[in-house]
Parts: C-alpha cells; structure tokens; sequence
C-alpha cells in the first residue's frame, strides 16, 4: 500500500511538472566550446523571459546564434554561423565577429597620426580590412563578467591588443558587455583605452537572415535612416565625398525590399550609409520586416555610419547551420561604425583615440514580430 502511495505521489508529480511551466527568468550558461592553443573557449548561452537565446563565445567575441520567436512564436536562430568552434577557427567572412582594430577598409593599409607613418597588414587586395591578418575575430577574449538577473544575462569580454600588433600603435584594451535584455534586445557595449595615440573603430559584424536561413534575405524590407553614402572606388575606398541617396537604389528612407533594385548595384550593397546623428548621439539606424516570419530586427548605435552589406561575397562554398550552404545574398549586415578610411579621410569623422580618453560605443538589436 506504502509503494502504491509513493508511485501514485510520483505520478502525479511528474504529470504537475509537465504542466506547469516553470517561471521564466533570464538565465546563462555555459560549456567548454574547445581550445585555441592552450586556451579554453567557452560557449555562453544567454536566455531571457521570453524564451529568446543568444549564443556567444570568447573566441573572437563572436554572436554564435541568435533565437527569436516569429509572429506565431516558432523560435528559430536569425545569425549565419557554424555549430563548431573550428569552423570559426578557420576562414569565413567574419560571422558574428566583433572587428577590430578598424572595421572595414584603410587604403593601401597606410595611414599617418601626429607625423607619424604607420603600414598595417594588408590582406584585401592592396587594402588593410577588419583589423588585418589576425584581426580580433581571431584572438581569444578574456571572460570578466558572466552573470544573469532578473531582467537580464551578461557577458563581458575583453582583449589586450599589443602596441603595434598588425602595425597599429599602442597598447588598446577593448571591453564588450554583451547584454540580452527582456526586451528581446542585444546591446552591445564596447569600451577602449590605448597607452599611445592610435586609431579605432570597432564593430560586430553578424550576418541576419530573419527567415530562419531558409531562403536569402532578397525579400526582406528595410528602412535605413540615412540620407547619404561615402561612394566608393573599385577597391572599395570611399571616394571622401558624401552622395544623397535620393532617387538612388541606395535610397531606404521609405521601406523597399533589399532585392528591389539591387540589379542596378554591380555585385549588390556594400556601402558606408551616413546616419542622422551627431556622432555620439544614440538613434535608431535601421529597421528589417521579414514577411514570411513576421520577424522585426531594429538597430541602434551611437555610431556617425552603418555599413550595409548584402553577403555578396558569399558563394555557397560554406556550410553553415543546419547544413544550410550559405549563397550570395544568404545574410545581410548592419556594422554600425566610423566610416572607411577615416584616418585618410580628414572630412570624415574622427576614429583617433588617446591616451586618458576613454572610447565608447552602444549598438543595440531589438527583436519583435509584426
Ligand atoms: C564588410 C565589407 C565587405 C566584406 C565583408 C566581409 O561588410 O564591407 O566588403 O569584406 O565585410 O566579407
């Protein structure tokens, strides 16, 4: 009789537990992803109240996975990225990366500061891109924070780059607070300190696909809240003007589908957009409406530009998630950022960086369904 009761009580525990959800709170965790050299690489996996699940790793900084609900609350991950540490360990197009030191282009990887010549490596064509050969989506992050409260996870990574590492002036320590909030946002919040005057523009550089990366992100629309672009050579070097986008294919001002015009645009967007603030000032960058999902990405930054990049360069020969071959066009990015070539571009905005000034940078994705 006594074993009956006990298998009865059991039973019903187990069918309660079933129905009762437990009360959803942000959480993290976390599992040894694998080594780099003699380093441990951890996988953080940040979760709010709403279910929704961000991946990140120390490993380059990296957003592994990002999962969003749609409008009829399938979750699926919205980021291009692999399942394996050694995917990113090899070449990919910077999947999820934090970039550094200077995202995107430095023509000729030459540039001088205070009467001073410095030669970056170069390793796009005759250009210096992302930060060179070994940029920081290749170096290993040191885990200061990881925690979660009730409104939100936290992870907080930082990188010691050394003086003159890829040619680059002074000892630059970058912090990053990767931070999911309740509010199905992703603010990322970087910060930097350097020992000699030096340059910087750091940005992340995931590649959103809003239908789950069933299809390429043609038919998603977007709005960009820029007025003007930097043209560019055939190296993508801006040219050091600023052009209206009015009456242009780069015209977002009004929503279009990323594949409306892009015919007109020889290999498809990849382009320095000039955003409405003053530099510093926080606003509102972008916002992508994928129909099929219902799913809504906006962007945010204290950054003066965005660059618009459609994957063009992507060509089927990676296989990312769930063995998902990742063609032209399968992603596209919003790197909110300085402008290209700004330490030859005195017109541009300033990415010079001192000893005693402290850089600061907010860039936040929000998430939603329409
Ligand atoms: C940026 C650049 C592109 C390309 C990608 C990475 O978006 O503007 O030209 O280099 O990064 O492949």
């Amino acid at each position: 009789m006594k074993a009956i009761t006990i298998i009865l009580f059991a039973a019903i525990l187990v069918v309660s537990g079933c129905k009762t959800k437990p009360d959803a709170t942000s959480a993290l965790s976390e599992i040894t992803w694998g080594k780099e050299g003699d380093k441990v690489i951890t996988l953080f996996t940040l979760t709010n109240k709403n279910g929704m699940e961000v991946k990140i790793t120390n490993f380059g900084a990296v957003i592994n996975s990002i999962v969003v609900p749609d409008r009829n609350g399938k979750m699926e991950n919205i980021v291009l990225g692999f399942d394996s540490l050694k995917s990113y360990q090899g070449t990919h197009p910077y999947f999820g990366s934090l970039v550094g030191r200077y995202g995107n282009r430095i023509a000729l990887g030459k540039f001088s500061l205070n009467s001073n010549n410095y030669t970056l490596a170069v390793n796009n064509g005759l250009n210096h891109l992302h930060g060179g050969i070994k940029g920081f989506n290749k170096q290993v992050f040191s885990i200061d924070t990881a925690y979660s409260t009730a409104d939100s996870s936290v992870v907080g990574l930082s990188y010691l780059s050394p003086d003159m590492e890829e040619g680059y002036p002074g000892n630059l320590t970058v912090k990053v607070n990767y931070v999911l909030t309740n509010n199905n946002e992703i603010r990322i919040e970087y910060e930097a300190e350097t020992d000699k005057p030096t340059v910087l523009n750091i940005t992340n550089h995931s590649y959103f696909n809003l239908t789950g990366g069933k299809e390429n992100i043609l038919n998603h629309e977007l709005v960009l809240l820029a007025d003007s672009i930097t043209p560019t050579d055939s190296t993508l070097i801006p040219t050091g003007i600023l052009a209206p986008v009015a009456g242009t294919p780069f015209d977002f001002t009004v929503a279009h589908k990323i594949g409306e015009r892009i015919d007109q645009v020889p290999g498809g967007y990849d382009i320095n957009y000039k955003l409405r603030n003053k530099t510093g000032q926080f606003v509102q960058v972008a916002e992508v409406y994928e129909p099929v999902s219902g799913r809504v990405l906006q962007a945010y930054t204290t950054e003066p530009g965005v660059q618009f990049y459609t994957g063009n360069f992507l060509d089927g020969s990676l296989t990312g998630f769930n063995g998902t071959k990742y063609e032209k066009h399968y992603g596209f990015c919003l790197e909110a950022q300085h402008f290209p070539d700004s330490p030859n571009k005195p017109q541009f905005p300033s990415v010079v960086l001192n000893p005693g000034e402290k850089y600061t940078q907010l860039t936040v994705y929000k998430f939603s369904v329409k």
